[in-house]
């Protein structure tokens, strides 16, 4: 099929780790992926599968003129900021971006007659609220956001769902838990900057590129008193998107839908894995807990498997660090890419 026959979707933040996955996907699904990025935290690098356009959410003319000229059909929205530690210290900055950026896409979208949505929402909705740590988690669990973070994701699904309601515009939440690993081709993976997420942490310093690991946490009321997290492929992330994006849905709908295993690791689980997949112990020591962490957060699945018929096909964790693992070990990235990243932002500071 060629290029210009494909439905457009445009993908905000489709620069950034999720979205360069999902654009990969929508390509081999058929779709052309129009990625809309201002790449405050995503890569050039990573968009490999449709057109760029540099462009800021709280932009409106060019969202616009973004959806005008690829005739886009439906939006995934990934772009926002994403880490639960910064939110505490500057929650008006993720309301900012994470919620009236959303508004303005919403807007947006409704002007140029764009009625499908796919949403980034997350598991950080629900935090720990009065669940035990052995429960997982359903769609209709309590709300209880322990950061701004989920804070601003949970409004940002509010606002979604009223937007449904009151002008039929049809759209998918998707609650990530915890997304991790890297497309088997090597060619996309994680790279934030700074990075601040378990896996590739330990990875880096399995292999020596950066410092000593500190566990966040020993005394949580988990089996091994480290935080459990249900670990989820990028692929199988991003499959969930494009099966979100095809599920026959009325006007006006509203689903949210939990993406996640069902299987619970701890903190001492990733590190004992990462130690067995790179043939040399994870250094680390234990600290206290970060602000915001939940002691658990494990996905009750089900819904996404009967709106859906998703399922997780590659999430074991030996899956995902294996993949991890081979994007890291390329010189040319994982902690290469952060390291061109740090160095351009410390030549040229923004
Ligand atoms: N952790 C450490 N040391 C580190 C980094 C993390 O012990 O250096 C621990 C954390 O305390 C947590 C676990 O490893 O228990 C996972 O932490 P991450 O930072 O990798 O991921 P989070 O669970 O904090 O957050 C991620 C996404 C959020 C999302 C959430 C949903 O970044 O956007 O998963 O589960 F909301």
């Amino acid at each position: 099929m060629d290029r210009g026959s494909k439905p457009a979707v445009l993908v905000t933040g489709g620069a950034g780790y999720i979205g360069a996955h999902t654009a990969k996907a929508l390509d081999e699904q058929g779709f052309l992926p129009v990625v809309y990025d201002n790449l405050s935290s995503g890569f050039r690098e990573a968009v490999r599968w449709g057109p760029f356009i540099h462009g800021d959410l709280r932009d409106r003319a060019a969202l616009g003129e973004a959806i005008a000229a690829y005739d886009v059909s439906a939006v995934i929205h990934f772009a926002g900021l994403i880490e639960v530690g910064r939110s505490t210290k500057k929650p008006d900055l993720f309301w900012d971006i994470n919620v009236a950026g959303t508004t303005n896409l919403l807007t947006v979208m409704r002007e140029r007659g764009v009625g499908r949505l796919v949403f980034s929402s997350s598991a950080a909705v629900y935090g720990q609220g009065g669940r035990s740590t052995q429960e997982s988690i359903t769609e209709s669990a309590e709300k209880a956001p322990s950061s701004p973070y989920g804070d601003t994701k949970l409004a940002a699904e509010w606002m979604i769902a009223a937007q449904c309601r009151a002008y039929g515009l049809t759209a998918v939440a998707l609650r990530y838990f915890n997304a991790a690993g890297a497309d088997p081709s090597g060619l996309i993976g994680e790279a934030h900057e700074p990075e601040t997420h378990l896996l590739p942490l330990a990875i880096a310093a399995a292999l020596g590129d950066g410092p000593a690991l500190t566990v966040f946490g020993q005394d949580f009321q988990t089996p091994d008193g480290t935080c459990l997290r249900d670990y989820i492929h990028v692929t199988d992330l991003a499959a969930a998107h494009v099966a979100a994006l095809r599920v026959d849905l009325p006007p006006g709908a509203f689903e949210a839908v939990n993406v996640g295993t069902g299987e619970g690791q701890s903190v001492s689980q990733v590190v004992a894995a990462v130690g067995r997949a790179v043939g040399a112990p994870v250094p680390h020591s234990v600290g206290p807990r970060r602000e915001g962490d939940p002691a658990s957060l494990v996905a009750d699945p089900r819904r996404a498997r009967e709106l859906l018929g998703w399922r997780a096909n590659h999430s074991s964790l030996e899956e995902i660090v294996a993949d991890a693992l081979r994007w890291e070990r390329n010189p040319r990235y994982g902690a290469g890419l952060r390291q061109v990243r740090h160095s351009i932002r410390s030549e040229v500071p923004v």
